[in-house]
């Protein structure tokens, strides 16, 4: 995908603010820290217009990017930071599920994972929301620059299996490398045609 334009919409908690629901939507997802907004700079071409942070669970809203004036980019929170207050923690869910069930344009979510980590109770339960809500998931395994070559393949198999999706259904992907960006973009694009 050639990105001619990428700009930041709006943040939004509830279903009245969301922007309108003009172009096809693509989530992404993950625990707080994962690499969600670092993976979305990387995919819009931009250094730092999706906000990243060393510091887990700075993002607790609802951020629209829209791509070339044709596609909608949503970068979810993240979950599973114990430090978040309680009260954020139980906002969470209600928000990510009302998402998922009341935006028709959403296309896909991509459901990131540390390849250096296991799937958490957390993530089945996004995949369970997800085969619920019947979103189609696009699986990414991120941070493959912090594990030697030599462990992709163990890691992801790990993972696979923990996540109970099959291997292939992962796309590895660096941040820092830019390694797995061309293959993301491919199966967003498939699930964007369906
Ligand atoms: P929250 O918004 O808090 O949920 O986090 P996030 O999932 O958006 O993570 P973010 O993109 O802010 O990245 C968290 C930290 O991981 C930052 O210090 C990033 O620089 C780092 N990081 C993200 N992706 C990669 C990657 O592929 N490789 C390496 N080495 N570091 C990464
Ligand atoms: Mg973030």
């Amino acid at each position: 995908m050639h990105v001619t334009a990428a700009r930041f919409v709006k943040s939004a908690t509830r279903p009245a603010h969301y922007p309108a629901a003009d172009f096809p939507e693509i989530a992404f997802a993950g625990r707080s820290n994962v690499g969600k907004s670092s993976l979305l700079n990387v995919l819009l071409q931009r250094r730092n217009l999706v906000r990243t942070s060393s510091t887990p669970g700075r993002t607790q809203l609802i951020n629209f990017f829209i791509l070339n004036e044709a596609l909608s980019l949503v970068d979810l929170p993240g979950y599973g930071f114990a430090k978040v207050p309680l009260a954020v923690k139980n906002q969470w869910g209600p928000m990510v599920q009302t998402y998922l069930q009341s935006r028709p344009t959403l296309a896909a979510l991509v459901l990131l994972f540390d390849i250096r980590r296991e799937p958490r109770p957390d993530d089945l339960q996004l995949l369970d929301w997800l085969e619920q809500y019947q979103v189609p998931t696009i699986a990414v395994i991120t941070k493959a620059d912090k594990v030697g070559r030599s462990q992709w393949i163990a890691r992801r198999k790990a993972i696979a299996e923990a996540a109970g999706l099959p291997v292939d259904a992962f796309t590895l992907f660096s941040a820092q490398t830019r390694q797995g960006c061309d293959e993301l973009w491919e199966r967003m694009q498939v699930a964007l045609e369906q």
